[in-house]
């Protein structure tokens, strides 16, 4: 049975409106990732922190799945082999789009973390530094996001399926950040074929690259692998 790891990034997200990071008007164009992806500068500045993941928590919530999310949804469910979703977004819409076993390496903007004991539940629409941990009482609750310097989730399971990819596909990602920049490379090294799919070649060593966007792109190349008849777009 063939297994097919794919890993997304911000780009699967933008055609639903969701900023990305790095592209022209990206976020960390705008902001100081030091300020608000860090463990330092949520030390920092608590308040300030809470207030941009409440602002793109709210986004994604007003978001809605694209043709993208949809079409690998459509893949985990009529494809033969086995299909391994990962992604480093944070927004929620593969899981909304359907698509079981999410791994989201870099955690959720819908879940909250307390920092005092590792309770974790659905966040509210809004957090704040004062919110106490609805296990230990404590007022050190932050978004459940994974942030520079801090370790990935789920990264064994992410390296068996590496190890065991016949196919790789990057979606939508720069392939700017670590460990996920290396899965490419893991995975060619477990045999697997590799394929980027991005608005542009990102320049890391694929075996092919289809590139537009991916809510066109993505459902295209998914009627193929499921053998059926590319969209008309009609
Ligand atoms: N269709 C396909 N690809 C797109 C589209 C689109 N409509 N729009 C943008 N892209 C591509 C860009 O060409 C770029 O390669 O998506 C990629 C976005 O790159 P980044 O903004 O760097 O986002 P990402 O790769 O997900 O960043 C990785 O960095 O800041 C951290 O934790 C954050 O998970 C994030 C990680």
């Amino acid at each position: 049975m063939t297994t097919i790891v794919i890993l997304t990034g911000a780009g699967i997200s933008a055609e639903s409106g969701l900023g990305t990071f790095r592209d022209k008007d990206g976020v960390w164009m705008r902001h100081d990732l030091a300020d608000l992806a860090t463990p330092e500068g949520f030390a920092r500045n608590p308040a300030l922190v809470h207030e941009f993941y409440n602002a793109r928590r709210a986004a994604a919530a007003a978001a809605r799945p694209n043709a993208a999310h949809l079409a690998l949804t459509q893949l985990q469910r009529g494809y033969a082999g086995r299909v391994v979703l990962i992604t480093q977004n944070v927004d929620d819409l593969h899981t909304r789009a359907g698509t079981a076993g999410v791994i989201q390496m870099h955690g959720s903007l819908m879940r909250a973390l307390c920092h005092g004991c590792g309770h974790r539940w659905p966040a509210p629409a809004r957090m704040a530094p004062q919110d106490p941990c609805p296990a230990c009482g404590a007022a050190q609750t932050r978004p459940d996001v994974v942030w520079f310097g801090e370790m990935p989730y789920r990264m064994e399971e992410i390296y068996r399926a590496l190890a065991e990819a016949d196919l790789f596909v990057a979606i939508g990602t720069s392939g700017t950040v670590y460990p996920a920049a290396g899965f490419v490379a893991e995975a060619a090294q477990a045999g697997a074929e590799t394929l980027e799919i991005n608005l542009a070649p990102s320049g890391a060593m694929f075996d092919r690259v289809l590139t537009g966007p991916a809510a066109q792109v993505v459902p295209d190349w998914v009627a193929g692998l499921l053998g059926e008849p590319p969209d008309s777009g009609a």
